[in-house]
């Protein structure tokens, strides 16, 4: 739950970052709707985080000032790109949830049934980037976003 919670940090970040930085009405729009329901998830994580007794990532400020800087980024690539991003963000957020449904304990109804709902939020945010006009990332950018995820969840399963 610490891995989502990060994941959380940084895409409530990130969105904020990119809205900042959008040009269109409706871009921005979603884009903060989007960052509204990174912060619901953010709090279902925190909370669910405190019930099991663990604590969250120390290193929080840092992934949340590294992905504002890289949402706003995105954002002055304008819209299509900044779309692209926020696409391809959740592409590779719900593959990570759903490793982590497989992972998870059949017992544990209440981690499963959060991740599930995160899981279908995250899949309308990419469906609404989509339908936005959102362009095609090229190849190298998907693998880097990738790159940084993995480190990202795994320093964060540690500290
Ligand atoms: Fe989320
Ligand atoms: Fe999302």
């Amino acid at each position: 739950m610490r891995v989502n919670h990060v994941g959380e940090v940084c895409a409530q970040a990130l969105y904020e970052g990119q809205a900042l930085a959008a040009r269109g009405e409706r871009t921005r729009e979603s884009l903060e709707r989007a960052a509204e329901e990174e912060r619901d998830h953010l709090a279902w994580c925190a909370q669910r985080i405190r019930e099991l007794g663990g604590r969250a990532s120390l290193l929080n400020p840092l992934w949340y000032a590294g992905s504002l800087a890289l949402g706003v980024t995105a954002g002055l690539l304008g819209d299509r790109w900044n779309l692209a991003f926020l696409a391809e963000t959740e592409r590779q957020v719900e593959e990570h949830l759903a490793g982590h449904l497989e992972m998870l304990d059949p017992a544990d109804a209440r981690t499963r049934e959060l991740v599930a709902a995160m899981q279908a939020d995250e899949a309308r945010h990419r469906e609404t980037a989509m339908a936005l006009g959102a362009a095609e990332l090229p190849p190298p950018v998907k693998l880097a976003m990738r790159l940084a995820s993995k480190l990202m969840t795994t320093v964060s399963y540690r500290v």
